[in-house]
């Protein structure tokens, strides 16, 4: 007979949530884009289940980033938004690509948030270069999205470092901050190994992608490994608008650290 163990709901202290499947942008190495034929793309939670949810006193942030979709584009997110805010006191942290919605849409988005919840744009290079890898993103969009959501909430610019955009960052981070926001992220991609990319795919993106040689140094001796980045960039990379104390989770790098996060 097999034994099941359950974490206890007292123990939890932070939440994933992957509310819906839809996502209007197609990033070559989101799993949305790279197996299709494994995803049923347009999956939403019913806002009803959650109040089946029962959440512990103890949780602390809900992450509304999910791995499949993006949070935004679900049909009801102003009423799933609601229910959450009505039965947990937990922080929500919103993941998106931050294009398409209109100023109203955001404006009623954020009267719902508290000031203490967070939205991170994930936004990978500036005008001309953000939509190589967020292909078909907005850039009208996310610029008014973020510029509101900078007046009123915790507000993260996160990039991704990609070949395209590497020459980009200090020029994003000034653009960042003309905007009003207060946390910049850097990510390094995660996403150059098997069995996440398929074979018959890696080359041409991956080398498409990939941040130059001069940019970053190998960490492994295993050529598809983690990258490092190179000590140089590093006093630009810690970069807190605001406030010296960031956020955990985000998992932002700090001078002479080499892992950037999500
Ligand atoms: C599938 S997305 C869902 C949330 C939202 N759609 C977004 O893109 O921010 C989950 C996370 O994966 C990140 N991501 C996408 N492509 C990536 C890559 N090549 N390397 C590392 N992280 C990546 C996104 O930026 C986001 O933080
Ligand atoms: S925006 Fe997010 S969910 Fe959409 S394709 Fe890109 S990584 Fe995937």
């Amino acid at each position: 007979m097999s034994s099941y163990s359950f974490v206890s709901k007292d123990s939890i202290e932070y939440l994933n949530i992957e509310i819906t499947t839809r996502c209007s942008v197609k990033c070559p190495m989101c799993p949305r884009t790279v197996f299709p034929q494994f995803l049923n793309s347009k999956l939403d939670m019913p806002v009803s289940l959650v109040n089946h949810l029962n959440f512990s006193d103890n949780l602390k942030k809900i992450y509304l980033t999910g791995a499949n979709g993006d949070p935004i584009q679900h049909p009801n997110f102003h009423s799933f938004l609601r229910a959450l805010k009505n039965t947990t006191k937990a922080q929500l942290n919103i993941n998106t690509h931050g294009s398409f919605r209109s100023k109203n849409w955001w404006e009623n988005t954020l009267n719902i948030l508290s000031k203490t919840d967070h939205i991170i744009f994930s936004i990978d290079g500036l005008e001309d270069t953000n939509s190589i890898y967020r292909v078909h993103a907005h850039w009208r969009s996310i610029e008014s999205a973020v510029k509101l959501s900078a007046q009123k909430l915790q507000t993260t610019w996160k990039f991704i470092i990609f070949k395209h955009n590497e020459h980009q960052i200090s020029k994003a981070i000034h653009l960042a901050k003309s905007w009003g926001v207060a946390y910049f992220s850097l990510k390094r991609s995660d996403r150059w190994s098997e069995p996440y990319w398929p074979k018959d795919n890696v080359s041409d993106w991956m080398e498409h992608l990939r941040p130059s040689e001069d940019f970053v140094t190998k960490d492994y001796k295993d050529v598809e490994g983690p990258y490092s980045l190179k000590r140089k960039f590093n006093s630009v990379f810690n970069i807190n608008l605001r406030t010296d104390s960031l956020p955990l989770y985000m998992q932002q790098m700090k001078v002479g650290e080499t892992q950037v996060g999500n």
